[in-house]
């Protein structure tokens, strides 16, 4: 029996900044994010959306398809997240409500960094094996903050990424074997007293590549597929330029032949949103699977794609997936284009106006101006209690 991603979609803020708009605030050229960043825009949550709103409008339309009988076979909702809302009350709650899913569910948050959505997906298969009828909501989503004028700032970004996780899945049937690689290290990390990370850069750059490598090398020495029969690859992105970082790293590790031509095709595809999007943290390299399936010109079907999740801290784990035959009559191409292409451009004066306040929804009772166009809102926090409603 199969096990694997059977639903995907995801969802990501109705605004962006352009970093063209960015770069002359940083006195920097452009092309130092779009090319050497490899990121053109970043998503801005608007002041009433969060990782509660951003779950629930990636799962909406997964929800949406299922009949009334699917719904409840969903008895687990496992929410990765690195920007949560509560020390103790799991966002997937929240989420599980706003959904309307049934009552007969176990409901939790996970958190590694970057990482998580990956220990949330093999929690899933692993739940899905011991009793094939039912159905794993996972769901990453995050919103990645730095302080204002670091170099961590142009990849800033926010999406949340919705997996519905069964048996014979329509999509992706994720294999058995995954390489794994866990290391104390301080490279990125976000005290509870602040709502941006701390960051080294360079060291986390360092600890990413090294984290592929010790997660490769645990993949072969478990038995896992060669380089050569994994046709795509989809990595954690940051920004861009690190999924092409890591590419030529593991291609220069496995000694295998270095044609430009080649590389940019394994990973290409998988790129392409998260360019406009910016940095989702839990949901980024999931965003580059939706990527890759939506944007690629040949069929994939039989092909097995290698992912490498990496969670700063730090977590790695590579593991492979083959994709399913017929996996394109369920895609939501038209949808997630349209999700992008109907954001808009704000100033780089509104941009500052959302990200300026530091606690923005801490504090006394207050009402939460109306804002996104997205499907789910924070209305209020009344007596410290968070207030979600659906807002289209
Ligand atoms: N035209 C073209 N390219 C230019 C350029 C120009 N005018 N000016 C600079 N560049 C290039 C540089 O050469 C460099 O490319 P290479 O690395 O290929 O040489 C690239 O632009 C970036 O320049 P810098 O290295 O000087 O940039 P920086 O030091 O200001 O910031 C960063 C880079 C450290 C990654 C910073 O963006 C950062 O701190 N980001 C947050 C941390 C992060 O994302 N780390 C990634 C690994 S950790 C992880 O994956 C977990 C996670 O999600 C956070």
């Amino acid at each position: 029996m199969q096990l694997g991603i059977d639903d995907l979609a995801f969802a990501t803020a109705d605004r962006y900044l352009d970093l063209a708009d960015l770069a002359p605030v940083h006195g920097v050229e452009p092309a130092k994010y779009t090319v050497g960043l490899g990121q053109d825009r970043m998503s801005v949550a608007a002041p009433d959306e969060d990782v509660v709103t951003l779950a629930a409008s990636a799962a909406l339309p997964l929800v949406e398809r299922m009949s009334e009988q699917d719904r409840a076979s969903i008895r687990t909702v496992l929410l990765a997240t690195e920007s949560g809302i509560d020390q103790s009350k799991s966002a997937g709650v929240y989420v599980h409500r706003l959904l309307g899913l049934p009552a007969a569910a176990r409901v939790v948050e996970l958190k590694q960094a970057c990482y998580a959505g990956t220990s949330a997906l093999q929690m899933a298969l692993a739940l899905v094996a011991r009793n094939p009828e039912q159905k794993v909501l996972v769901i990453c989503s995050d919103v990645a903050r730095y302080d204002v004028g670091s170099s961590g700032e142009p990849t800033q970004g926010c999406g949340a990424v919705a997996m519905l996780v069964t048996a014979n899945p329509r999509l992706v049937a994720i294999e058995p074997v995954s390489g794994l690689h866990t290391t104390d290290i301080m490279d990125f990390w976000r005290p509870n007293y602040r709502t941006t990370a701390v960051v080294d850069g360079r060291l986390s750059l360092r600890a990413y590549t090294d984290s592929l490598s010790g997660a490769w090398a645990d993949l072969q020495a478990q038995g896992g597929p060669a380089f050569a029969d994994i046709d795509t690859f989809v990595y954690h992105q940051p920004f861009t330029k690190m999924a092409v970082k890591a590419h030529a790293h593991l291609t220069r590790l496995v000694g295998a032949p270095r044609d430009a031509e080649v590389m940019d095709a394994q990973i290409a595809d998988s790129l392409r949103y998260n360019r406009e999007i910016g940095n989702s943290y839990t949901a980024s390299m999931y965003i580059g699977l939706v990527s890759l399936l939506d944007h690629a010109t040949d069929d994939l079907a039989g092909s097995r794609i290698g992912f490498f999740s990496y969670g700063s801290g730090a977590v790695g784990e590579f593991f492979t997936g083959v994709v399913q035959p017929g996996y394109r009559d369920h895609l939501r191409t038209a949808a997630h284009r349209r999700l992008l292409d109907d954001r808009t451009r704000i100033s780089h004066a509104e941009y500052s106006a959302i990200v300026a306040p530091v606690n923005p929804v801490d504090g006394g009772d207050h009402e939460v101006p109306a804002s996104t166009r997205n499907p789910f809102r924070l209305a209020a926090i009344t007596g410290h209690q968070r207030l979600y409603e659906r807002s289209a």
